[in-house]
C-alpha cells in the first residue's frame, strides 16, 4: 500500500468508553443499539461496528442493505437492523443478509414475507411509526390496518415500533419530543392491543438518551455520541440543567495530514485562488496536501485553523480540490513532513468536530460524515 497523504486515526478506546458510557446509562436490559450508517458516521463502518461489537453492542444499525452487506462480507455476524429505505425488491437479499428492518408500507411487508418464507426463515420488523418528524412512517390508523395485514403473513413478525425525533437536539424547549414521546407511547399501547403484547419499542437517539430515561424503551439507537461528540450544545445545557449524571463522552477521530511544501512569503503576497487573501506581513506559509476532495469544506477558505507543532495556523486563500494553504509565520521550525491535525488533539489544543463544523457553516454530523472514503481510518489505541 503506497503511504497516504491523509489519514484518520479512530480510537478504538474512546469508542469502547463510549460505549460503556451508554451502557452505564440504559442498564443491562435495554438493547444498545450503536449506529454505524454513513461510514460510521466518518469513523470507518468497519473498523467502527467491530470496536462497538466487541464493547457489548447488542445490534448494529445502518441505513441500508449495502452497508449490511459489507459488514457481513467482513465477517461480523452481530444482529443488524437497517434503519433506511428497502425497496419491495430487496425482500430476498434482507433475508439472506438476516437484518431486522424498519418497514411501514404493505408492498414491503408482502415482500418479505415471500421471500421469507422461500427461505423457510421470519422477516423481523420494526414499523415506522409518524409522530411528527414527517419523514419515514405511518400514522397510527394505517400502523393498525399495518399490523392487521401483517397477521396473515406466516413469514414476517412485527417486533418493535419505532420512530425518530423531530426536535431533541436543535433546542431546550422540549415541548414538541415530549409530544413526540406521547404519542409513541399511546401508539405502542394501541398496537400492544391489536394482538401484540410483547410487542416492543424504540424511539431514542444520543440526546433523548441522554436526557431521558423514560425514552430509553427496548432499545436505543444511539449514533453522534457514540462516537464522542455532543448531538449539540443545546443537548449538553439540557443535561446540566437536568442535573442528570454527568455523561464523559471521549471524541474517537483524529484527522491528520502532513506539511508538503513550506515557502518564505514577503507582505502583499497573494495566496490561493482568485487572490482572495494577501499577506499583511512577511510571513511563511505551509501547503497541505489535501482540499475538498477530502472532505475539508470550501466554506473554510480564509476561516480555520490547522494544529501544526502545537500551534493554531489558519487557513489562508481558498481551499483547493486536493491542497490548502495555511500561514505558519508563527509557528517556529516547521518543515515539510510535518504532521498537521485537521480535526482533533495534539498537545494541549483541539480542533474539536463542533468547532470544525462552526467554521464550514454546518453541524458536526455532517462534518465528520463529510470526511471521504478514500481517507483512510486507521485504528488506534
Ligand atoms: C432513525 C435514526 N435513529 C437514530 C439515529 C441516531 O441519531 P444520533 O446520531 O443523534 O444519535 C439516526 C441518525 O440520524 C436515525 O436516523
Amino acid at each position: 500500500m503506497p503511504q497516504r497523504l491523509t489519514w484518520c486515526e479512530v480510537s478504538l478506546g474512546a469508542l469502547k468508553a463510549n460505549l460503556a458510557e451508554f451502557r452505564r446509562l440504559v442498564g443491562p436490559s435495554c438493547a444498545l443499539a450503536p449506529v454505524v450508517k454513513s461510514n460510521a458516521y466518518g469513523h470507518g463502518l468497519v473498523l467502527a461496528a467491530r470496536a462497538f461489537a466487541d464493547a457489548g453492542a447488542d445490534l448494529l444499525c445502518v441505513n441500508d442493505l449495502w452497508e449490511a452487506s459489507v459488514l457481513r462480507g467482513a465477517g461480523l455476524t452481530q444482529p443488524l437492523h437497517v434503519l433506511g429505505r428497502v425497496e419491495p425488491g430487496q425482500a430476498a437479499e434482507a433475508i439472506t443478509l438476516d437484518v431486522s428492518l424498519v418497514a411501514y408500507d404493505a408492498q414491503v411487508m408482502q415482500a418479505l414475507d415471500e421471500a421469507a418464507r422461500g427461505a423457510g426463515r421470519m422477516a423481523r420488523v420494526h414499523l415506522k411509526l409518524e409522530t411528527g418528524t414527517h419523514r419515514q412512517g405511518v400514522d397510527l390508523g394505517e400502523a393498525l390496518l399495518l399490523v392487521r395485514h401483517a397477521a396473515g403473513m406466516a413469514g414476517v413478525t412485527i417486533n418493535a415500533v419505532s420512530t425518530h425525533f423531530a426536535d431533541v437536539e436543535d433546542t431546550t424547549d422540549h415541548t414538541f419530543a415530549r409530544r413526540q414521546l406521547a404519542a409513541f407511547h399511546e401508539g405502542l399501547a394501541m398496537l400492544r392491543a391489536e394482538g401484540l403484547p410483547h410487542l416492543k419499542g424504540d424511539i431514542a437517539n444520543s440526546a433523548a438518551t441522554i436526557l431521558w430515561p423514560e425514552a430509553h424503551g427496548d432499545m436505543v439507537r444511539v449514533g453522534i455520541s457514540a462516537y464522542g461528540m455532543w448531538p449539540s450544545s443545546e443537548t449538553l445545557v439540557s443535561a446540566t440543567l437536568a442535573h442528570r449524571d454527568r455523561v464523559v463522552l471521549q471524541p474517537a477521530l483524529t484527522w491528520k495530514t502532513r506539511v508538503a511544501q513550506v515557502k518564505t512569503v514577503p507582505a502583499g503576497t497573494y495566496v490561493g485562488y482568485g487572490r482572495t487573501y494577501r499577506t499583511t506581513h512577511d510571513t511563511r506559509i505551509a501547503v497541505l496536501p489535501i482540499g475538498y476532495y477530502d472532505g475539508y469544506d470550501r466554506g473554510m477558505s480564509n476561516t480555520a485553523y490547522v494544529l501544526v507543532r502545537g500551534m493554531r495556523a489558519q487557513v489562508r486563500g481558498r481551499v483547493c480540490m486536493n491542497m490548502l494553504m495555511i500561514d505558519v509565520g508563527d509557528v517556529v521550525g516547521v518543515e515539510a513532513g510535518d504532521e498537521a491535525v485537521l480535526i482533533g488533539r495534539t498537545g494541549d489544543d483541539a480542533v474539536t468536530a463542533e468547532q470544525f463544523a462552526g467554521w464550514a457553516g454546518t453541524i458536526n454530523y455532517e462534518a465528520t460524515t463529510r470526511i471521504a472514503e478514500s481517507v483512510p481510518r486507521v485504528a488506534v489505541c
